[in-house]
């Protein structure tokens, strides 16, 4: 149900250059501030795939969950609240709007206390279970860029291609700084970010349930000194080796 209401949502794509990229699924894991989204968004313009941003979903759970004032250790409530809740990605060329509950809520994800919270409310089983299940029906017809933290490791295992994303957390922190609005900056100093990111790398890596770690058969890709250019340009390399373009 909720893949034909996405099908009915996309946007038309080109037809793919070559028929093992239109079926096929690739998988990008990694930390945070490890430039997954910039590398999916890159990945699937140049093979013509959806990009799914599975992180996106935690985030607007999570918004729903604030606004609702549910605590994020009360894994009854927000169980009860995830069967009201629908979640919509629309994948557009500058990345994903997200649609919760039927409203654009798109621009409220990066907000820190949204971005703390996702983290929280992906440690939970019953949370992830449900999460995994909608993000598996969105793929299933494959020719997608999914990125995450489990997605080559749960979500999807048997990914065409995977490539685990990494940087020094110093680097992935600065990166991440430097992103912020000029406005939010000047609020903020760049040890903060650096030490958030810490915290969320040590929850997503050590939580019970599918934690943070590379799948035995992604690609390492470790970005701490490369140009993003160098980055895209490895990234497709592995995505044309993998699938014998
Ligand atoms: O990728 P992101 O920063 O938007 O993800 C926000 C949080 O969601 C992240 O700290 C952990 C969680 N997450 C997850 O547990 N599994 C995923 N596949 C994606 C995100």
């Amino acid at each position: 149900m909720i893949a034909e209401q996405m099908n009915s949502a996309m946007p038309a794509i080109a037809p793919c250059h070559a028929i093992s990229a239109c079926r096929a699924i690739i998988a990008i894991d990694g930390p945070a501030g490890a430039g997954k989204s910039t590398i999916a968004r890159h990945l699937a313009r140049s093979f013509n795939l959806l990009n799914l941003e599975s992180g996106a979903m935690y985030r607007a759970f999570a918004l729903k969950a604030l606004a609702s004032g549910i605590g994020f250790e009360d894994v009854a409530a927000l169980q009860a609240l995830s069967l009201e809740t629908g979640i919509h990605l629309e994948p557009t060329a500058t990345g994903n709007r997200v649609i919760l509950d039927g409203a654009d809520v798109t621009t409220q994800l990066r907000e820190l206390a949204v971005t703390d919270g996702a983290s929280r409310v992906s440690v939970h089983p019953q949370i992830r279970a449900w999460m995994v299940d909608l993000q598996q029906k969105l793929g299933a017809q494959g020719g997608v860029v999914m990125e995450g933290r489990d997605i080559g490791t749960v979500v999807f295992p048997h990914a065409d291609v995977k490539i685990f994303l990494d940087a020094a957390p110093e680097v992935r922190g600065l990166r991440r700084y430097e992103q912020l609005d000029p406005a939010v900056a000047v609020e903020i100093q760049p040890e903060e970010v650096v030490d958030e990111l810490r915290a969320r790398d040590e929850r997503d890596r050590n939580r019970a349930d599918s934690p943070l770690k590379p799948a035995a058969d992604a690609v390492l890709l470790d970005s701490t000194h490369m140009t993003l250019d160098e980055v895209v340009a490895r990234a497709e390399a592995i995505v044309v080796e993998k699938l014998n373009l």
